[in-house]
């Protein structure tokens, strides 16, 4: 995979903030009665207001500027007139590109009053993201991530979904290697310095087992139970990661 040098990751940084900005925007509009539609909408203009490009729009035909999924939908829901619940969770992914270069970002969201049960997933698929991103730094390999994140997983009761994995990311929003969140440690590509990574762990409260819809985007648990998701773009550093799609 290549390594970005240090004008590729300050732009990287420049589409990342506009993503984190975006998240905090977009996150005083998630109330009961509000479309998906809606929101997609807004983090659209709000993201080319600061100089970005939802690069989702148009990726591989996706027709939203946000991969916008409720509950059970795992990855790439679709925007669309149906409105968000109270004790709905709500899944926000969306990428931004600023001069050629890409960021990933994806948060989960409670609306109204969310059980306990989920609440406390929303928060433990929350640490599982921090807990894999600690393995990051120069000589540690792809499968510490991974392991590390699935142990995390497992020790709170939630399952891993396999089919969808983390990824590089740069120019292109998907690049090698693959991240997934399971695997063994001390195994993979070895992280170094400029390597920039996009990691996602999608948590089930049921089974690990995920379904396509027939709109051939949207993937939802087979079980319909609960799933949550949290991403961050990152750099692997001289001495660990800088998370790129923060403040
Ligand atoms: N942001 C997604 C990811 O985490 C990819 C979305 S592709 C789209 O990799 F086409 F659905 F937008
Ligand atoms: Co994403
Ligand atoms: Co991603």
């Amino acid at each position: 995979m290549n390594i970005k040098s240090a004008r590729e990751i300050k732009l990287m940084k420049e589409a990342g903030a506009i993503n984190y900005l975006a998240h905090k925007e977009i996150e005083k509009f998630i109330k009961p009665g509000v479309t998906t539609k809606q929101l997609d909408k807004i983090l659209h203009d709000f993201i080319i207001s600061k100089g970005g490009y939802p690069s989702c729009l148009g990726y591989e035909g996706f027709p939203g500027s946000a991969c916008i999924c409720i509950n059970d939908e795992v990855v790439h829901g679709i925007p669309s007139n149906r409105k968000l619940k109270d004790g709905d969770i709500v899944k926000l992914d969306f990428t931004v590109r600023k001069a050629g270069y890409e960021s990933d970002m994806t948060r989960t969201y409670c609306v109204g009053n969310v059980s306990e049960r989920v609440r406390q997933m929303v928060i433990d698929t929350e640490a599982a993201l921090l807990e894999g991103l600690k393995e990051i730094k120069p000589g540690k390999r792809i499968g510490d991530i991974s392991h590390r994140i699935e142990e995390y997983a497992k020790k709170h009761g939630l399952s891993v979904v396999e089919e969808l994995v983390g990824h590089g990311i740069g120019t292109k929003m998907h690049e090698a290697p693959d991240v997934p969140n399971y695997g063994e440690k001390n195994t993979g590509l070895v992280l170094k310095p400029g390597m920039t990574l996009a990691i996602e762990p999608m948590l089930n409260l049921g089974k690990k087992e995920v379904e396509l819809l027939e709109n051939d985007w949207t993937v939802v648990t087979k079980d319909g139970s609960p799933s949550c998701h949290f991403e961050h773009t990152i750099v692997v550093t001289e001495d660990g990661y800088e998370i790129l799609t923060g403040e």
